[in-house]
């Protein structure tokens, strides 16, 4: 049997999100966002750190491009924050924020790497929230139209497009658990944000293809394959049940135009909805929803385990010891990226699948010669990569492979205690400096494989 390989043309690439790095978040006339208000709230951020330098990448991009070039990378997924181009979310346009981005787009196409441009990752308009956020259908309009000015602007140039990054995040963590901006606590209203995050994404499209009509447009969603903690009836209906709320909730629509009918039933018996008639839904959205796209954008982590908890409620366990777990304390579970790639396609046939994040979280840093021995993550990638070929080799249309992420960055909640990076960012002096991960994903890159000859190299001297 031939070896499993990356097809030609395969996709190596490294991701990033606008807030996370970005910082300048009063500069050249940028607006507020929901995550600058939500981070200066005191004990949302667990450091207590917030998004106005992160990694400074709005004075250093240029120096960033030439990590990735460095790196050797294809393609880099990077956000466009909303109020950056529009501050007030509606009307107005500030030059400059487009300014920036359409620099950044030739850079990076000057530099022989493809930007993938996500329109949404998390980082609404203050203002828009203020009229209802999410919630308010009018921000649907208002995302069209926000879409509709950055395509006419970079469509030109950038071939890959995403509208939204993790639509189960917005909805679930920033408006049912609290966890993430704007920190709602409110199951029924987390279902009208889902519902109008993801017509927003139907709506796009369209505009997308128009401004763009020789790129591909996509979504991005966090999917994890669930296991129930035991083989019993209990915990299979808790694993039922939380594949409805994380994975199917939004697979089905975008691919079925259909939202899944037993997560509907569970959210009324819960009493997150009265019935099963959705109020949200008007004639025609969800034939919008259902868009035809050019690919799928799969984030994986981890895989999650389900018990059966109070009324049947599935409740998270971890099975793993805890050396197998990341400091996000997600357990490091390749098999499951395996597993889901090969769920989507039998069940909702993308034309394409790209892995738009994937990687992981750990403590590592600087030894006393500067060396960044991140082997960890090197084995989480390389295991991760593995899983994927796999895929590949059984018939998942597997296009390409974002590491999650090219910097150490402000992680949300967590801020900036919790690092992802290849490269690693000095706090202080915002200094880059390359883990073993970077030089080990450098020869990936380059190899265009994935395999044991290729070892995290002995530290060099970079640009
Ligand atoms: C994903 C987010 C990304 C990053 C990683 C760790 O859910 O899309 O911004 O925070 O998790």
């Amino acid at each position: 049997m031939a070896e499993p390989g990356f097809p030609d043309g395969f996709l190596w690439g490294v991701a990033t999100s606008a807030f996370q790095i970005e910082g300048a978040s009063e500069e050249d006339g940028r607006g507020e966002s929901i995550w600058d208000r939500f981070a200066a709230t005191p004990l949302k951020i667990a450091d207590a750190t917030d998004g106005r330098v992160a990694c400074d990448h709005y004075h250093r991009w240029r120096e960033d491009i030439e990590w990735m070039k460095w790196l050797g990378v294809g393609a880099y997924r990077f956000s466009i924050a909303w109020p950056r181009v529009i501050p007030t979310g509606r009307g107005a346009v500030n030059a400059k924020g487009l300014d920036f981005y359409d620099g950044l787009v030739d850079g990076l196409l000057e530099a022989g790497i493809q930007p993938f441009a996500t329109l949404y990752h998390w980082d609404l308009p203050q203002v828009l929230q203020d009229e209802g956020g999410w919630a308010a259908r009018p921000t649907v309009d208002a995302f069209v139209d926000y879409a509709d000015i950055v395509a006419a602007r970079l469509g030109d140039r950038v071939r890959h497009w995403t509208t939204h990054n993790e639509p189960w995040c917005i909805a679930a963590l920033g408006h049912e658990h609290g966890e993430q901006a704007p920190g709602h606590r409110d199951p029924a209203e987390s279902l009208r944000v889902a519902h109008h995050v993801l017509l927003s994404h139907g709506r796009a499209v369209p505009v997308l293809r128009r401004h763009s009509p020789r790129s591909e447009v996509g979504i991005v969603l966090i999917l994890s394959p669930i296991s129930p903690a035991s083989p019993g009836d209990a915990d299979r209906e808790a694993a039922r049940r939380a594949d409805g709320v994380l994975n199917r909730w939004y697979l089905d629509p975008v691919f079925r135009a259909r939202y899944p009918e037993d997560a509907v039933a569970d959210r009324v018996r819960r009493g997150h909805l009265e019935s099963h008639e959705l109020p949200f839904v008007r004639p025609g959205d969800l034939e919008a929803i259902a868009a035809p796209l050019d690919f799928l954008g799969v984030n994986y982590y981890s895989r999650t385990v389900v018990r059966a908890g109070p009324g049947g409620e599935p409740v998270a366990v971890k099975m793993a010891p805890r050396r197998d777990l990341t400091d996000m304390g997600w357990e490091v579970y390749p098999q499951g990226l395996h597993d889901i790639l090969m769920r989507v396609r039998r069940d909702y046939h993308p034309r394409r699948i790209h892995i738009t994040e994937n990687g992981a979280a750990f403590r590592d840093k600087p030894d006393a010669r500067g060396r960044i021995a991140d082997t960890r993550r090197v084995d989480y990638l390389r295991d991760h990569l593995a899983a994927a070929r796999q895929a590949i080799a059984d018939g998942v249309p597997l296009a390409g492979y974002f590491a999650w992420s090219l910097l150490d960055n402000f992680e949300w909640a967590h801020g900036h205690a919790k690092r992802f990076g290849l490269i690693r960012v000095d706090p202080a002096t915002q200094e880059r400096t390359p883990k073993d991960s970077a030089h080990w994903y450098r020869q990936v890159a380059a190899a265009g494989a994935v395999d044991d000859l290729v070892q995290p190299p002995q530290m060099r001297r970079i640009p």
